[in-house]
């Protein structure tokens, strides 16, 4: 976190003033032209202006600061300063969230929730913009705006509608994998500070020798994930629409600091080539028995903040914000986040949102961007382009911007797979059944079982439209014929047979046959 002070100013003492510091003798009156006449234009201070707009999703959120330790050797997987280096501790900052509802909406709701993290570390900061759900509802963003609209409100109505979000899932039934997860209890974490994360995406950590490895990430929280069933989670939502904000400030003000254990799971290129699923796949996840989780470090939060806008809502996290030797993976999904979050951030806290204090990293930053508006980092009195005559050194964590910038050599060459491995993300075959039939089958017990059927119907009894209602039920149907029947019977509609898709054994010829992965 930046230095404290910045955070603290404002002190209880201040006289009430105007936006320009000038005392204001009445708080509670406007300019007027006499008592009784209209109000006057030099008031500027009656007119200023106050709000930015909310997050267009994960608006309602809640956060605190903290730390992130690196207590293993990883110096095998990545030349990154902070991940390759054992015993390396770094400031952090943690945003939680709800996906979908405004910001003055529940934080019980049935929604995955977003865990953003920044990690301030001594090559810039670092992000992970991470959920509480291993994998995601869809692997071709073109499909995001659509699937967020299904659970924004109707344009005439203005009101959230079943009918919308289940005919768009009955149409994308890879979704169904989420679908699973978000209708089990995990969909109603017990607060925002006791569940885990996960990155989801693929990413890539790479060496200066140019080898590298597939990584996904998990934070898996001390003490396990806890969850509230249905009933505690609505009741909630009207009692204590904040029960999460709450109950993670009061954990940390009592001194009962949440911890996260990290994790990565590796994979080589070559594992990639011959992994039944493919990695660029945001709706699988990776085998723990085939890709152990290896220990990382941990996440700790130890500190509220002092002033929630500055310090958690004028928070900005960004997939592409990553330091060096870490890299995006070709997901396509994760590719249009690399964009949309700056872009997001420029329209909600303007172009220089990198500056405000909880985003500046602790490194100066020296990159010709100077001149924007509001610009607070000026970056001194060296040339406005890279220079002969002075040129741009990296000097070193947190010094001054004497000498310049790093010139970060990027000794690491490396290709990554490309190619026909995307058309396989774009149809759904029988492969996509596989994990969510695991959990159903495999993973939860009865009580499990019968918790998500009674979660699901408890939802899908608005849908309306009786081809919706047939669509989905064959979704689940393909993932197992007894789960469909019983939200058929749940809900009182007539039982459906699967969905007919290509089957598995052509869906991994099909890609086997391509021959499309580069690895040198
Ligand atoms: C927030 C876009 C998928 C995690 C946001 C925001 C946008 C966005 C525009 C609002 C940012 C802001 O105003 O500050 C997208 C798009 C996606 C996508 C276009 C897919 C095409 C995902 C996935 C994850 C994720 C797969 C996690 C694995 C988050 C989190 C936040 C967020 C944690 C809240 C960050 C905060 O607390 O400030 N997303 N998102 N998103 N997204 Fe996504």
């Amino acid at each position: 976190m930046p230095s404290a002070q910045v955070f603290k100013q404002g002190p209880e003492t201040a006289h009430y003033t105007t936006s320009n510091g000038a005392p204001v003798s009445e708080p509670y009156a406007s300019q007027r032209l006499g008592p009784l006449g209209p109000l006057l234009l030099q008031d500027f201070h009656l007119i200023d202006r106050e709000r930015i707009p909310e997050r267009v999703v994960h608006a309602k959120g809640a956060g605190a600061h903290g730390y992130f330790e690196v207590t293993e050797d990883l110096s095998d997987l990545t030349d990154n300063g902070l991940l390759g280096t054992k015993g390396k501790k770094a400031k952090a900052t943690v945003r939680f969230s709800t996906v979908g509802g405004e910001s003055g909406s529940a934080d019980t709701a049935r929604d995955p929730r977003g865990f953003a993290i920044k990690i301030r570390t001594e090559e810039g900061n670092l992000d992970w913009v991470f959920n509480n759900t291993p994998v995601f509802f869809i692997r071709d963003p073109a499909k995001f705006p659509h699937f967020i609209h299904t659970q924004k409100r109707d344009p005439q109505t203005h009101l959230k509608d079943p009918d919308m979000f289940w005919d768009y899932l009955g149409q994308n039934p890879e979704s169904i994998h989420q679908i699973m997860i978000l209708f089990s209890d995990r969909g109603t974490p017990d607060g925002y500070h006791q569940m885990h994360g996960y990155s989801g995406h693929t990413f890539k950590w790479f060496k200066k020798d140019g080898s590298f490895v597939y990584t996904q990430v998990h934070l898996r929280v001390d003490g396990g994930f806890k969850t509230l069933n249905a009933e505690q989670a609505t009741k909630l939502a009207g009692e204590n629409p904040e029960y999460g904000i709450e109950s993670l400030f009061n954990a940390i003000e009592s001194g009962n600091y949440p911890t996260w254990n990290v994790f990565v799971q590796t994979m080589t290129p070559s594992q990639a080539e011959q992994f039944r699923y493919n990695i660029l796949d945001l709706t699988k996840v990776w085998p723990h028995g085939e890709f152990p989780l290896r220990p990382v470090g941990k996440l700790v939060l130890n500190e509220n903040p002092t002033n929630y806008f500055a310090e958690i809502e004028q928070s900005a996290f960004s997939p592409s914000h990553l330091t060096p030797y870490i890299e995006a993976s070709a997901d396509p999904v994760l590719q249009s986040r690399l964009f949309s979050y700056p872009d997001t951030h420029r329209h909600r806290l303007g172009t220089n949102y990198q500056q405000l204090p909880v985003n500046a990293p602790i490194v100066p930053v020296s990159n010709f961007q100077r001149d924007g508006p509001s610009t607070f980092v000026s970056q001194g009195s060296r040339p406005n382009y890279q220079s002969s005559i002075v040129p741009l050194k990296y000097v070193g964590p947190a010094g001054t911007l004497e000498g310049g910038v790093r010139d970060y050599e990027r000794e690491a060459k490396h290709e990554t797979f490309v190619g026909a491995a995307f058309r396989d993300l774009s149809y759904v075959t029988e492969l996509d059944f596989e994990q969510p039939r695991a959990l159903w089958s495999k993973v939860w017990n009865d009580q499990q079982r019968e918790a998500y059927v009674q979660n699901v119907a408890g939802h899908f009894k608005g849908v309306k439209s009786p081809e919706v209602r047939a669509r989905q039920l064959s979704v689940w149907a393909a993932v197992d014929q007894s789960l469909s029947d019983r939200i058929a019977k749940a809900v009182g509609a007539p039982t459906v047979k699967p969905l007919q898709v290509k089957s598995a054994s052509e869906a991994v010829k099909f890609r086997a046959n391509l021959g499309v992965y580069t690895t040198s």
